[in-house]
């Protein structure tokens, strides 16, 4: 990582292909929840949450700009982007030229390692590749939280893949500018804290509702959701001092309830948003029962039916191996604390 807090640049050459640069980011899962938008446009968040970056599911995206190419093109795995995944990466785009002075179109080319618009965080990291990458492109050069911002528009949860390990984002106050400023992530450094998070694969079809549709539904409908957000600051103060002791036992506790009282405020919500499924139950209940036989394990489930187990390292397999053994086909993938969006190194020179 770059001493001066600016997020490596890559030195943009321009050959016949034009500029490019690649960047790699990982997925993050909130203990702490943002659900619900103070500004739908410039996509900031009603509530402070606070994540961990994964290591495993990394996104791959390269921006190459070049005077041979007229209009965008957007590639995800392969083939053409297209609906609202393709509008969404255009908007960016229009974004991050409206700033570097640029009308150069650009051929945009990602790669998942995990299904996306399944609940599994994809948004987050590659709205936080295309930011990296596309910043560095067009030659912006920003600093991490003039980045973490950046990603912000693309998808708030984005925000916080710029870190390793933890990281908060900040809910905005007051409105445009100011709100723009006042909403970005930041690392939370807590070097001790090291657990394991496996990620049970309920199901990897892209979700019937998206969550932007579906947090401004609760927005504007659920009567539970002033209150889930009213108790969210509390449990995120809770979990810093919780994650300062290192004690899984009390983030896992705090996470658990967060992101089960953000699930009933779906589900409150008119008509209800209803992520969760059978399996995703079943799941919970398997979680509840390592917890009866001693094991310490806490379960978080987004905008799907997913669900992520935050355990100790050396309760892993365990963990894993129980999981599997309640839900008939269901894997698992472990992951552990991963690193912050970078720029892959010899690209783009
Ligand atoms: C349930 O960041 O995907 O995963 O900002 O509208 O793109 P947009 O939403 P997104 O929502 C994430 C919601 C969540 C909780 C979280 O990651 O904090």
């Amino acid at each position: 990582m770059s001493t001066d807090h600016r997020v490596e640049q890559a030195r943009p050459s321009v050959p016949v292909s034009g500029r490019h640069a690649t960047a790699v980011a990982h997925p993050n899962i909130a203990l702490i929840k943002y659900w619900g938008k103070l500004d739908e446009q410039l996509v900031i968040p009603l509530v402070d949450s606070l994540s961990m970056t994964l290591d495993v599911f990394p996104t791959t995206t390269t921006v190459r700009l070049g005077p041979a190419i007229g209009t965008d093109t957007v590639t995800l795995n392969g083939m053409p982007a297209a609906g609202e995944q393709r509008r969404r990466v255009i908007a960016f785009l229009d974004l991050v030229r409206e700033r570097a002075g640029s009308t150069e179109a650009a051929d945009v080319e990602t790669r998942n390692s995990v299904p996306t618009g399944a609940g599994l965080a994809s948004s987050a990291s590659g709205f936080a590749a295309l930011a990296v990458a596309a910043a560095a492109a067009y030659g912006l050069d920003l600093d991490r939280t003039e980045m973490s911002r950046l990603a912000r528009r693309g998808s708030a949860s984005a925000s916080r893949s710029l870190f390793d390990g933890f990281a908060i984002c900040h809910a905005g106050r007051g409105s445009g500018d100011a709100a723009d400023l006042s909403s970005y992530a930041e690392p939370v450094t807590v070097p001790e804290f090291d657990p394991a998070m496996v990620v049970a694969m309920v199901d990897r079809a892209p979700k019937a509702v998206s969550s932007r549709a579906a947090m401004r539904r609760t927005v504007e409908t659920s009567p539970l959701y002033p209150a889930w957000a009213e108790s969210s600051r509390a449990d995120l103060a809770e979990i810093r001092i919780a994650l300062e002791r290192g004690d899984l036992e009390a983030v896992g506790e705090v996470a658990e309830r967060n992101c089960l009282g953000m699930h009933a405020t779906m589900l409150a919500a008119r008509p209800a948003v209803r992520y969760l499924s059978a399996a995703t139950l079943t799941v919970l209940d398997a979680v509840s029962d390592l917890r009866k036989s001693g094991v310490p394990a806490y379960a978080t489930i987004d905008a799907g039916p997913n669900v992520k187990i935050l355990c100790h390292r050396t309760d892993a397999a365990h963990v894993a191996e129980t999981i599997r053994g309640s839900v008939p086909g269901l894997s698992t993938v472990t992951a552990g604390r991963g690193p912050g969006a970078r720029l892959r190194p010899g690209v783009g020179e």
